[in-house]
């Protein structure tokens, strides 16, 4: 599909015409990697952060929020929660904490796959890529990072202290990369001045980048932040749940064996459909949060989060109904992404190779 088609699929609003799109989106989810979801247990292990990025609740400077970093003893007992539950795979994620020393999270990656066997996720921001060799040793799998968006501009005023701009995030993903990570990445839907074209370059940067995880979900204002004041521009995309889906569908279609979540943020904009919708059209992942209460209720990075009421054994229990009642089944072991196996031998990619 060209980038014309896919700025078509964009501005598309015919629901019977957007049919086609998931129906496509849903096939090549099938073919490619199957009807296993997998689980991935998400532990919001830190709210603290250093930046000041203006879309998000756990941005520096922000007044009123308690601020926490679990214990080590903490964090591997919600590994076990998540292992318990059935899942191959943690994902520990926290805000962009300098403070935090990269020696403490290697011991906690090295804590936490001796108690799962199974995979870690690591989702902690920008670091010296000293940190993520350390982290590699010490057993971490993959790596979440997003680019938030390709548009250069928007990303400058976005980070307003991200020295490097958009290129230091995805010299982080290459350096990822090299490492041997398996490396996940995405973009927020409707951001404040982000058009239908930016989306077209989002899209073509997740093929360029040849990614095995992407991360999509749409831009929720909270009140708490810069951005929250700023009125959507002409012209701009809407972070709605629509706009999101197609933008699930498309990188389905982008990348077909890449592992692509439902997201948080995708289930909390459309508490009904949200996380069905992404599931059907081309998600084959969910993160159920296994953060203890107290805690995921201050790691708001943006407000009436999906799940933050909810007990991590009836979230998961709720995931299996709905995974039941959509024909698919809950993914066992690690759920490696298949992109991997395939890329492993390929030199980091910065343009496009062919097979
Ligand atoms: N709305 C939606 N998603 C957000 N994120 C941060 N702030 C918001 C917001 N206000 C997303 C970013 C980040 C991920 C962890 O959460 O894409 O990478």
């Amino acid at each position: 599909m060209n980038r014309a088609e896919r700025l078509a699929w964009l501005r598309e609003t015919d629901p019977r015409r957007l049919e086609a799109l998931w129906a496509e989106a849903d096939d090549v989810r099938r073919r490619h990697v199957g009807d296993a979801v997998h689980l991935r247990g998400l532990i919001e292990f830190s709210n603290r952060c250093g930046r000041g990025c203006l879309y998000c609740g756990l941005r520096r400077g922000r007044a009123g929020l308690a601020r926490y970093r679990m214990a080590l003893g903490e964090i591997v007992a919600c590994a076990r929660t998540a292992g318990e539950l059935g899942m191959g795979t943690v994902v520990l994620q926290s805000g962009e904490d300098p403070s935090m020393p990269a020696a403490w999270l290697a011991d906690v990656i090295a804590a936490v796959k001796t108690e799962t066997r199974g995979a870690v996720t690591l989702s902690v921001g920008e670091r010296p890529a000293e940190d993520y060799a350390l982290w590699r040793r010490a057993g971490a799998d993959r790596y979440l990072l997003r680019f938030e968006t390709s548009n250069r501009d928007l990303y400058a005023r976005l980070h307003p202290d991200a020295a490097d701009g958009l290129d230091g995030r995805l010299a982080a993903l290459h350096a990822l990369r090299d490492l041997g990570y398996e490396v996940g990445s995405g973009v927020m839907v409707g951001l404040p001045g982000q058009t239908f074209d930016d989306l077209a370059d989002d899209l073509a940067l997740f093929e360029q980048l040849g990614l095995h995880m992407v991360g999509i979900g749409p831009y929720i204002a909270h009140p708490a932040s810069p951005l929250a004041a700023l009125p959507a521009a002409a012209g701009a995309v809407s972070g709605t749940e629509l706009m999101a889906s197609k933008m699930v569908a498309l990188t389905r279609l982008v990348l077909p064996d890449a592992n692509i979540p439902a997201t948080t943020a995708l289930a909390t904009i459309d508490p009904a459909a949200g996380r069905v919708h992404g599931l059907e059209r081309g998600a084959n992942v969910i993160m159920p949060n296994v953060t203890p209460a107290a805690r995921k209720a201050l790691y708001e990075i943006y407000p009436s989060k999906a799940g933050v009421t909810v007990d991590a054994a009836d979230a998961v229990a709720d995931v299996r109904r709905s995974l039941d009642a959509l024909g698919r089944t809950v993914g066992v072991g690690r759920g490696d992404s298949p992109a991997m196996a395939r890329r492993r031998l390929s030199p980091p990619v910065t343009e496009e190779v062919s097979p």
